[in-house]
C-alpha cells in the first residue's frame, strides 16, 4: 500500500521522465481527479492510504498523460467563458484566446438585439463553446452552429443540454455554408475555422497533432484555404448592415481582411488586438 503523497512522488517522477510540462501539477490534477477531489482537499489528505482501485485508475490517467494526451481530455472538461465543457479527441479544446470572438460578438449583438432577436450563424462550432457563450449571454437569440464533423456536433449538443441553452441553438451538420438555402440569412456569422498551414503542422506540439482533430486543425497550404472559401460565400447569407468576424491566426490579420476587401460588398474591415497587442479578430459589417 502507498500513501496519496508517495503516489504523488510516483506520478511525478513518471510524468517527468515522459517530459510532460509541469509535472507535479500534472500529477497533483489527475491525483484528484481520480479521488473525486479538489486539488486543495488532495493536499489535506497526503498522509492517508490510497485504495488498490483509485491507485489503479490513477496509474491509467498518469500512462495516457505520459503519452501526451492532454489533461483536457484525460479528465474531460476544459472551461471556456466560465462554462464547464465537455471535451474529448471528437472536438478541438476550446482556448482562452477565442474568448475574444465571443466578446466583440456581444459588443455587436447587444447593438442588434436592441431593435430585434439577433439571428446568428458560428461555422466550425467544435465543442460549441462560442455558440453555447452566446446563448448563455443573449436572452434572445436565434442560434445556429455547424460543423463538417459529425462527432464534434453530438458533443456540442451534450455541452448546449448541460449549459441549459439546448433550445436555442440548432445545430447542422455540412461544408461552410452548404447546408443553406439562399435566402437564409444571419445577422452575424462568426468562425473560428482551423487555420494552420499544412507544412506546420509536423512541427506542432506532440498533444496537438498527435491528439486533436486534424480536420479542427488544417488551414490547407498556406492556412487559409477555409477563410478563403467561406469569405467567398458569406455575402449571400448576411443581412445588409450584417457583421462578419473570424478568428485569425498568428500574421493572418492582413490576408484575411484583404480578401474581405477584394470580396466587395462590405465596410473596411477591422482589426481587433488583444491586451498584448496580438491581432486576434478580424472583423467586418456589410454595406
Ligand atoms: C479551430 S476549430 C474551432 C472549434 C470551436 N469553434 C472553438 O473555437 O473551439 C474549427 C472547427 O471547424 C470545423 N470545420 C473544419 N472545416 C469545416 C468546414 N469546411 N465546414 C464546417 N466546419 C468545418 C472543424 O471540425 C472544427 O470543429
Amino acid at each position: 500500500m502507498m500513501t496519496v503523497l508517495e503516489t504523488l512522488n510516483w506520478a511525478t517522477d513518471y510524468l517527468k521522465e515522459h517530459r510532460v510540462d509541469n509535472p507535479r501539477l500534472n500529477a497533483a490534477l489527475l491525483l484528484a481527479h481520480s479521488m473525486h477531489l479538489s486539488k486543495e482537499e488532495l493536499y489535506i489528505c497526503l498522509h492517508d492510504q490510497m485504495g488498490k482501485e483509485e491507485k489503479e485508475t490513477l496509474e491509467d490517467l498518469i500512462r495516457r498523460r505520459g503519452s501526451g494526451e492532454p489533461l483536457q481530455y484525460i479528465w474531460g472538461h476544459q472551461e471556456f467563458w466560465s462554462i464547464d465543457l465537455k471535451v474529448d479527441s471528437r472536438v478541438l479544446i476550446p482556448r482562452p484566446e477565442t474568448e475574444h470572438l465571443v466578446e466583440e460578438s456581444l459588443s455587436i449583438l447587444a447593438n442588434i438585439s436592441s431593435k430585434k432577436i439577433p439571428s446568428v450563424l458560428e461555422l466550425g462550432t467544435g465543442s460549441g463553446a462560442i455558440a453555447i457563450s452566446l446563448a448563455k449571454e443573449v436572452k434572445k437569440i436565434f442560434l445556429v452552429a455547424t460543423d463538417l464533423s459529425g462527432d464534434a456536433l453530438i458533443v456540442a449538443r451534450e455541452n448546449a443540454t448541460q449549459a441549459g441553452v439546448s433550445d436555442k441553438i440548432g445545430f447542422v451538420k455540412g461544408d461552410l455554408l452548404q447546408p443553406f438555402h439562399q435566402g437564409e440569412s444571419f445577422d452575424l456569422i462568426l468562425s473560428n475555422p482551423p487555420y494552420i498551414p499544412d507544412s506546420e503542422i509536423s512541427g506542432l506540439a506532440g498533444e496537438i497533432k498527435n491528439h486533436e482533430p486534424l480536420i479542427a486543425l488544417r488551414g490547407g497550404e498556406d492556412g487559409l484555404e477555409v477563410y478563403r472559401k467561406l469569405i467567398s460565400q458569406i455575402p449571400s447569407y448576411l443581412k445588409r448592415e450584417g457583421w462578419l468576424l473570424l478568428e485569425i491566426g498568428s500574421a493572418q490579420a492582413a490576408s484575411v481582411s484583404e480578401m474581405i476587401g477584394t470580396e466587395g460588398g462590405f465596410q473596411r474591415p477591422e482589426r481587433v488586438k488583444d491586451l498584448s497587442g496580438i491581432e486576434r479578430v478580424v472583423k467586418a459589417q456589410r454595406n
